[in-house]
C-alpha cells in the first residue's frame, strides 16, 4: 500500500505537470518582444469572461485602452497565444493584402458530435474557399432584388403582429419580435419554408433559434468543454445522440432537397443553389459534397442571419427610444419615401434612403455583432514594419468594438450620432476602422441581405409606431456576459405607441 508521502508526491508530481501544461508557452509573446499583460495558469488573461463576469468585449476594450499606441498585443487564452492586432494597416494586411496566409478562422471542427459545424464560417481554406465561390451568388443585387418580396412579406406579418401588440397597452420584449421577424425572413429565404414564427409561439424553427444561442448552464458547460477538451467532446459524438439542433437542420435540409428534386420545385432561394450544386457535385473539386456538408451550410444562414439581424433591429430601436430627434428625423424619411412610392416599397427605394443607412450603419458601430474577428495564420508570417513573427497556426484577433468606441477615433463614442456617417466623414476615416461586417475575401457574405432584412423591419416598425423608453427599458445598457454574440444582457422592454399624426 502507498504510504502518505508516496501519495503525497504523486499528487506534487502531478501538479507540476500541470503547472507545466498550463503555463509551457508563457514566453511566447516576451521571446518575440510583443507587450501584453501577464498571464495566469488554466485561464492564461481572460480569467473574468471564462467565469461568465465580463463580456470579451470588454476585457478587449481595456485591454485596447491599455496598450493603446502598441501596434500588437500578446494575450494567452487559457494556455494558448493569441495576438491581437490594433494598427489599422497591419489590420488590411491581416484582412486584405495578405489574405491567403489567413485563410482560416482557427475553430475546431467537430463532425462527429456536431454534424453540422463544417459550415462556411468555421471551415478551413482547402474546403471554404470552393464553398464561398459557389454559395456567392445567393446574395449578389439580382438575386436579392428576386426575394425582396418574400422579405416584404414577412415584414407584412412583422406588421399585423405589432398591430395586436400595441392593442394590449403593454411594454414590448423587442429581442423576441426581432428574433421572430427575422427567424420568418431567413425561413422563407433560404428553406423557403413558412415558419410562422410571429403568430406561431410554439414555432420549431424559433425553439431552434433560442437553442443555437442559449446561454443556460447546460449550454454553457458544453462550450467550456469544446474550447478546452475538444478533441474528447467529438469523440463523445460516437456514444451520445446527436443534439437536438443538428439532427432537426440535417432533417429539414435534406427533405427539403429531396422533395424539391421530385417536384421539380424551383424559387430564387438559397436552397436552390445547394439543390443545383448537389446535382453538379464537380463543380466543387476536391472537396467531397456530402448532404450533411449541404446541411452544414443552410444551417449556418440559419445561424449567423437570424440573430445577428435581430439583435441590430434591438440596437437600432434601443437608441431610437433614447434619442427622440433621431427618432423623428428617421420618421421623416420613411414617411417621405412611403408617399413617393404609394407604399409600393421596392429594392431600389431602400438604397436611396441615407439617414436609414447612417443610422444602421451608427448602431452597428456601437453594437457590432461580433465583438472581434478571428483568424488563424496559415503559415509562418512576419508583420511588416515590425520584426514581429509568428508561426503557422497561430490565432489573430481584431477587436472591432474597440476600436468603434475609441475617442480618438469616434469623438464621443457613447453619443449616438448617425452623422459619423455623413460622406465627408466616412472619406475622411481609415476603412480598417469600420469593421462590422469585417473585410476581405472572408468578409460577411450575408452583408447585403441582412442590410435589407434589418431596414425593411424597422421601416414597418417606425412607419406607425413610436418608440419610447419605459421603465422596465435597462439603462444604461448592459452587455450580456457570455454570449457569443454582442447582446443586451436579458430582455429589452420598450413601449411602442401609434403615431399620432
Ligand atoms: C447585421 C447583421 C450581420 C452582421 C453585423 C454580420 C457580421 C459578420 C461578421 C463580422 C462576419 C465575419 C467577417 C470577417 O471575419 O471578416 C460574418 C461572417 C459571416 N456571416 Fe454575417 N453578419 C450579419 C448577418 C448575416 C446574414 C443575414 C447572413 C446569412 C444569411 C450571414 C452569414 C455569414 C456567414 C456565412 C459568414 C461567414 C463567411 C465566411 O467565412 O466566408 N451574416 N458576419
Amino acid at each position: 500500500m502507498a504510504t502518505t508521502l508516496e501519495i503525497l508526491s504523486y499528487v506534487v508530481a502531478l501538479l507540476v505537470v500541470l503547472y507545466y501544461y498550463f503555463t509551457a508557452k508563457f514566453n511566447f509573446w516576451r521571446d518575440r518582444s510583443v507587450p501584453g499583460p501577464k498571464p495566469i495558469p488554466v485561464f492564461g488573461n481572460i480569467f473574468w469572461p471564462m467565469i461568465g463576469k465580463q463580456p470579451l468585449a470588454q476585457f478587449l476594450t481595456d485591454l485596447y485602452r491599455e496598450y493603446k499606441n502598441e501596434p500588437l498585443i500578446g494575450i494567452f487564452v487559457r494556455r494558448t497565444p493569441h495576438l491581437v492586432v490594433q494598427d489599422p494597416d497591419l489590420i488590411k494586411d491581416v484582412l486584405i493584402k495578405d489574405f491567403p496566409k489567413f485563410a482560416n478562422r482557427g475553430f475546431l471542427l467537430h463532425e462527429v458530435a456536431e454534424p453540422l459545424s463544417p459550415h462556411l464560417f468555421s471551415l478551413e481554406a482547402k474546403r471554404w474557399r470552393p464553398l464561398r465561390s459557389q454559395l456567392s451568388p445567393v446574395f449578389t443585387s439580382g438575386k436579392l432584388k428576386g426575394i425582396f418580396s418574400l422579405i416584404l412579406d414577412c415584414a407584412k406579418h412583422l406588421e399585423n403582429y405589432l398591430d395586436t401588440l400595441v392593442k394590449k397597452g403593454e411594454p414590448i420584449e423587442v429581442r423576441e419580435l426581432a428574433a421572430q421577424y427575422t427567424t420568418d425572413v431567413i425561413g422563407s429565404c433560404v428553406f423557403g419554408i413558412e415558419m410562422k414564427s410571429l403568430s406561431d409561439e410554439e414555432s420549431e424553427f424559433r425553439r431552434m433559434g433560442r437553442e443555437i444561442f442559449a446561454t443556460h448552464l447546460k449550454a454553457l458547460l458544453k462550450f467550456r468543454m469544446k474550447e478546452c477538451m475538444g478533441g474528447l467532446y467529438n469523440l463523445l459524438g460516437y456514444i451520445l445522440p446527436t443534439d437536438e439542433v443538428n439532427k432537426f437542420f440535417m432533417k429539414i435540409t435534406i427533405e427539403t432537397l429531396t422533395y424539391r428534386k421530385e417536384h421539380n420545385v424551383v424559387r430564387p432561394d438559397f436552397m436552390n443553389i445547394l439543390l443545383e450544386l448537389r446535382n453538379n457535385p464537380e463543380r466543387v473539386k476536391d472537396i467531397k459534397l456530402t448532404d450533411k456538408l449541404l446541411a452544414a451550410q443552410a444551417f449556418v444562414f440559419f445561424a449567423a442571419g437570424f440573430e445577428t439581424s435581430s439583435t441590430t433591429i434591438t440596437n437600432v430601436l434601443y437608441e431610437l427610444a433614447l434619442n427622440e430627434e433621431v427618432q423623428k428625423k428617421l420618421r421623416e424619411e420613411i414617411k417621405e419615401f412611403d408617399q413617393k412610392t404609394d407604399g409600393q416599397w421596392r429594392y431600389e427605394t431602400i438604397k436611396e434612403m441615407t439617414y436609414l443607412d447612417k443610422v444602421f450603419k451608427e448602431t452597428l458601430r456601437k453594437y457590432p455583432p461580433l465583438a472581434f474577428l478571428f483568424r488563424e495564420a496559415t503559415d509562418n508570417y512576419t508583420f511588416k514594419s515590425t520584426k514581429v513573427s509568428i508561426p503557422k497556426g497561430s490565432r489573430v484577433w481584431i477587436p472591432i468594438f474597440s476600436i468603434q468606441r475609441d475617442p480618438d477615433i469616434y469623438p464621443d463614442p457613447e453619443k449616438f450620432d448617425p452623422e459619423r456617417f455623413s460622406e465627408d466623414a466616412v472619406k475622411a476615416r481609415n476603412p480598417m476602422h469600420y469593421l462590422s461586417f469585417g473585410d476581405g475575401p472572408r468578409n460577411c457574405i450575408g452583408a447585403r441581405f441582412a442590410i435589407y432584412q434589418t431596414k425593411i423591419g424597422l421601416i414597418k416598425i417606425l412607419r406607425n409606431y413610436q418608440v419610447q423608453v419605459c421603465e422596465n427599458t435597462p439603462i444604461p445598457y448592459e452587455l450580456e456576459p457570455v454570449a457569443f454574440i454582442l447582446c443586451p444582457k436579458g430582455k429589452l422592454y420598450l413601449k411602442i405607441v401609434k403615431n399620432e399624426i
